[in-house]
């Protein structure tokens, strides 16, 4: 009885320590990603409602961030992929250099709120519903995308309040190995860029490392040129070239 006794309390005791990382990790995420952060950060302001367990942000965002701050010029014309709820970061280099942006989302209905975003923040981006490139036409000088990159798994195992079998999971889901959407994107770059287009990766490397990202480029027939990182950031940004660009 004095085994059974045991047992129950230390899964209880197991139960507190799991709610309270839990509680810390929401408290955490609260004020990391609240709209006054996203603010002074990005100079983005938030106005209408963020979606259930959708960040406004994350470290892959900050990164593409000082990556777009190095590489974008005025008077280009730029395409992002997958611009999320708040088109965060074509708002961002819209306020900062006198752009062409293209803006495109899986999602409908973010794409939805993010015109209204991006109205209330004064910039004009043209935002339109696109599984990749299928609803996009032209070239663009520059292409950049925060992919979902997490392996299923991953989050089945460690935060399964996040599965929601639907398109919200696009937002994190990246297939079996996180590497889906990254492989397709590399796939079909070539067609919407021409050969001086540079195009402007993030992804996290707790997820997908750094190795498997150059085989995958190297896969695509693409080049890359060079990384983007930050001290304590574990996400990279790999600046890539189609192949004839770096001959
Ligand atoms: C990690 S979030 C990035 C959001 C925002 N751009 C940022 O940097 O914080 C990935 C975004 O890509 C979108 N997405 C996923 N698959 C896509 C696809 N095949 N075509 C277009 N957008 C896609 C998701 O809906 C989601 O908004």
């Amino acid at each position: 009885m004095k085994g059974v006794e045991l047992l129950v309390s230390i899964s209880h005791r197991n139960n507190s320590i799991i709610w309270i990382i839990k509680s810390i990790k929401r408290l955490i995420s609260l004020v990391f990603f609240s709209k006054l952060l996203t603010k002074l950060i990005f100079n983005v302001d938030v106005y209408p409602h963020t979606y259930h367990n959708c960040q406004n942000w994350d470290f892959t965002t900050l990164l593409l961030k000082k990556a777009l701050n190095k590489i974008v010029k005025n008077n280009q014309k730029i395409l992002e992929v997958g611009t999320g709820h708040l088109a965060i970061l074509s708002t961002y280099i819209a306020k900062k250099r006198d752009v062409t942006t293209i803006a495109v989302d899986i999602n409908p209905e973010f794409i939805e709120n993010a015109i209204k975003n991006t109205e209330k923040n004064g910039v004009f981006i043209n935002l339109i519903q696109s599984d990749l490139f299928s609803n996009v036409d032209g070239l663009f000088d520059i292409v950049v995308f925060n992919p979902p990159y997490v392996p299923t798994r991953w989050i089945l195992r460690n935060n399964r309040e996040l599965y929601t079998n639907s398109i919200y999971d696009l937002v994190w889901n990246g297939g079996s190995d996180g590497c889906d959407t990254i492989k397709h994107f590399l796939k079909e770059v070539s067609n919407v860029t021409h050969k001086d287009s540079i195009i402007i990766l993030g992804v996290n490397t707790l997820f997908v490392d750094t190795s498997k990202m150059k085989k995958l480029i190297q896969d695509a027939k693409l080049s890359l040129f060079s990384m983007v990182s930050s001290i304590g950031n574990p996400s990279k940004v790999y600046v890539i070239k189609k192949k004839s660009a770096c001959i």
